[in-house]
């Protein structure tokens, strides 16, 4: 998808807000929500119609604006192995990037002429910033209660991938039963997958995962190997108070990630990644098996042997 060609129904863009995202569009990433609002609705038509491929680049560019004000929010200079808009553009040009990017999302999801995708689109885009400002509220909030982790990462991430799904089968009239299945299916790969992300940041090979590792942690966002680690560990409670503002010389918090890596937290984290991906194929249990049915299977396996 070339910004160019793309944006005509805008009329001409600003040419260095027309490079950044040709940039970011062109950094590729893994697309995989498009991926799963495209194959919810191939449950049902075969045919790629022009709604559906609306509604999966509304998902990308969604995900997309969401990665560029994330970035700002983390201070990351690296994503999908190449640097971010806010490594040379100013936090407010980038912030206002970022915008230009949701509105481009929710143009296309607009072009669904489907007010239900719509709503979809809209509500989820409030409950993925609710996630995030959840996740800077809990900042260094070391014995906050688990569930406050679950409901960000819904928040931030499980729920796009849920209405990913839950699009596409709206797109695709299924049955009622059906879309809610599919959006169950949607939210489980969803919330595996961000258990994944917060494993890689501990364990992840920062040249494959191309953004920085080690991060979460250092800047206080608890996730979920540390709520594991803590379980056997109660001591490190300590260092993680005492580590300040995580940026420090002689930073202890370096020591503690080491130490989280190569602890038992990561397969007892992995596994609750596998229990989650279980959840979501279940919810595929009574479609007929086809090449579709069989690619949601195969991509929620995916999410917990991926290494980028
Ligand atoms: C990154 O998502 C943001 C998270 C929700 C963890 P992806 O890992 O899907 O990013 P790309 O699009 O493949 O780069
Ligand atoms: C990002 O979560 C979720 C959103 C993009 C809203 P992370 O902060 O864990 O994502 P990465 O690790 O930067 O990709
Ligand atoms: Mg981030
Ligand atoms: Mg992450």
């Amino acid at each position: 998808m070339r910004v160019d060609a793309k944006m005509q129904a805008t009329g001409e863009v600003f040419m260095p807000l027309a490079s950044a995202i040709n940039l970011l569009l062109g950094s590729g990433g893994k697309r995989l929500r498009p991926a799963l609002a495209l194959l919810a609705s191939k449950l049902y038509t075969a045919a790629n119609n022009e709604k559906v491929v609306s509604l999966a680049a509304a998902v990308e560019m969604l995900h997309s604006a969401t990665l560029v004000h994330d970035d700002v929010i983390d201070g990351s200079l690296l994503r999908r192995g190449q640097a971010t808009l806010n490594a040379s553009w100013s936090q407010g040009a980038t912030i206002l990037a970022g915008d230009f990017v949701f509105a481009r999302a929710a143009f296309f999801a607009a072009e669904t002429d489907n007010i239900r995708v719509m709503k979809i689109f809209s509500q989820t885009l409030m409950t993925i910033v609710e996630g995030e400002l959840r996740q800077l509220y809990a900042l260094r909030n070391w014995s906050q209660p688990k569930d406050a982790y679950y409901q960000r990462i819904y928040g931030k991430t499980a729920a796009l991938f849920a209405a990913a799904t839950e699009a596409g089968a709206v797109l695709g009239d299924a049955p009622e039963g059906e879309v809610e299945l599919l959006r169950d299916y949607g939210y489980n790969v969803g919330m595996a997958f961000q258990i994944m992300d917060d494993i890689l940041d501990f364990v992840g090979d920062p040249n494959k995962v191309g953004k920085p590792v080690g991060g979460d942690l250092r800047q206080g966002t608890v996730t979920l190997p540390v709520f594991y680690y803590l379980q056997t560990h109660p001591e490190a409670l300590q260092i993680m108070q005492a580590s300040g503002n995580g940026h420090t010389n002689g930073n202890p918090l370096g020591q503690l990630i080491a130490d989280i890596a190569q602890s038992s937290a990561i397969d007892a984290t992995r596994q609750e990644a596998v229990q989650f991906v279980e959840t979501a194929k279940a919810c595929l249990a009574s479609w007929p098996a086809s090449v579709h049915r069989q690619a949601l299977l195969d991509l929620a396996d995916y999410v917990v042997v991926r290494s980028l």
